[in-house]
């Protein structure tokens, strides 16, 4: 049975010089949990503000003012929600937390529900309230009890309902997207912290092996958050410092983000066809002019690293962009959601097109597309050098870093060794 249409009208905010104003109203045409269309109309006042930023880079884009004021928007290529809005919504764990607390079935809710109730400590810079004079929404106090959290994570993947002293995860938690338990984390001088538990039922201590990767990553010269673990009833857990805020003079402010998926205009299910050559490609198309180079020596490391850590879930929801307000514009986000995989197969795929062979993960089909980085191959070759150099010697690092060595001897696999990646 479909559901009949229904109108709504959602008013978003932006969150300028540490505060929120209000940006524009969104309609959306839902049939159940589907959404149908979308149309965005920025606000005249917001147009008028000298440091407005566009919510979505390519289907509403501010350049040309006159052109856009009081115009009813639509996403381009045909989506029905704006890559930049839907970046602000939760996805599967944040899903997961809106419904144990509606006590709502799996994925029943329409898209509104999601984006209205994905609470303050959301990713990026966007507010989504029922209307343009709805109160802010109240940021909890800080959240201090990991061990707390972790409770209700359990419960929550359980599918349990969750008892009332344990409400706390909802605000921390239903903020941001993917699939393992998490949620922010204050520390006691303000900074935030995403922190990703243990999911169950898994074989390996994930955020041991996620934080240690990470910091390999930053070894290697990639640009890496802080990252830390912490020890609960002898279970790890993972906290990567969010890149979506900052305190500048004593005043938060967050950092508008929008995804990979976003700049390259496409949903999820044409992630897959997509490729690290696309993205720079719209990083040379986007991103503010003095970030370019370095952005895309970046993009062609991390590729360089997920090659050789087998990191296949490298898919455009786990690569962003972050607006930069010095240079006013947009630039790569920080590393994140970087997992080794550990398989027996010699021949192996990234989730993202590499070079002329496709999605192989060879170091050769890597060399073959340098030139779409805008790097040199003298840069191409040094740069697969330098990550090499530090990834070869990965178990005297994760060593190093308090790995326990049965925990090693489970993701040895997902390392590859140098003839399987380099034939040249
Ligand atoms: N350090 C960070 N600062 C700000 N936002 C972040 C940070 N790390 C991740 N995010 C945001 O949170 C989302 C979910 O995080 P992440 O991708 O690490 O988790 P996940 O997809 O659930 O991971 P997993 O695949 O390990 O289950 C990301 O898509 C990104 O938007
Ligand atoms: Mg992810």
């Amino acid at each position: 049975m479909s559901a009949n249409p229904i109108n709504r009208r959602l008013a978003v905010f932006m969150h300028l010089d540490s505060q929120f104003v209000p940006a524009g109203l969104l309609g959306m045409t839902e049939a159940g949990t589907d959404v149908l269309a979308s149309e965005f109309k920025y606000g005249l006042l917001y147009l008028d503000r000298g440091n407005a930023i566009e919510v979505d880079p390519v289907s509403l884009p501010i350049q040309d003012k006159g052109a856009i004021r009081g115009k009813a928007l639509l996403p381009t290529e045909g989506l029905t929600l704006f890559g930049g809005i839907r970046d602000a919504a939760p996805d599967a764990w944040g899903r997961r937390v809106i419904e144990a607390r509606l006590r709502a079935p799996m994925n029943s809710l329409p898209e509104s529900t999601y984006l209205l109730q994905a609470g303050g400590q959301r990713v990026g810079a966007l507010d989504i309230r029922p209307s343009l004079d709805s109160p802010p929404i109240e940021i909890r106090s800080s959240v201090h009890r990991l061990e707390y959290l972790m409770e209700a994570a359990d419960r929550i993947e359980q599918g349990q309902a969750i008892p009332s002293q344990l409400e706390d995860i909802f605000d921390a938690g239903s903020n941001l997207g993917g699939m393992r338990p998490k949620a922010t984390v204050e520390d006691d001088d303000g900074t935030l912290w995403l922190a990703k538990f243990p999911s169950q039922g898994e074989r390996m201590d994930v955020p041991c092996i996620e934080a240690a990767t990470m910091r390999l990553a930053a070894e290697a010269g990639l640009d890496v958050p802080a990252v830390k673990t912490e020890t609960l009833h002898g279970k790890t857990v993972m906290m990567i410092r969010r890149f979506d805020r900052e305190w500048i003079d004593g005043k938060q402010h967050r950092r508008h983000m929008v995804s990979a998926l976003t700049m390259l205009a496409c949903d999820e299910r044409a992630s897959r066809e997509k490729s690290y050559g696309e993205i720079a490609d719209a990083i040379r198309a986007r991103n503010a002019g003095p970030l370019i180079k370095n952005d895309n020596r970046e993009l062609f490391a991390r590729m360089v690293f997920n090659i050789l850590v087998t990191n296949d879930d490298d898919h455009l929801r786990n690569h962003a962009f972050l607006w930069n307000h010095r240079v006013k514009g947009w630039g790569l986000s920080p590393l994140y959601d970087v997992m080794p995989r550990p398989t027996m197969a010699t021949e192996r795929f990234l989730h993202l097109g590499v070079g002329e062979q496709g999605r192989l993960a060879t170091l050769d089909n890597a060399l073959s597309g340098y030139s779409r980085f805008g790097i040199t191959l003298h840069d191409a070759r040094e740069t697969i050098d330098r990550v090499w150099r530090v990834v070869r010697e990965w178990k005297t690092y994760f060593e190093g870093y308090g790995v326990p060595g049965g925990e090693i001897e489970k993701i040895a696999p997902a390392f590859r060794h140098l003839n399987d990646v380099l034939r040249s």
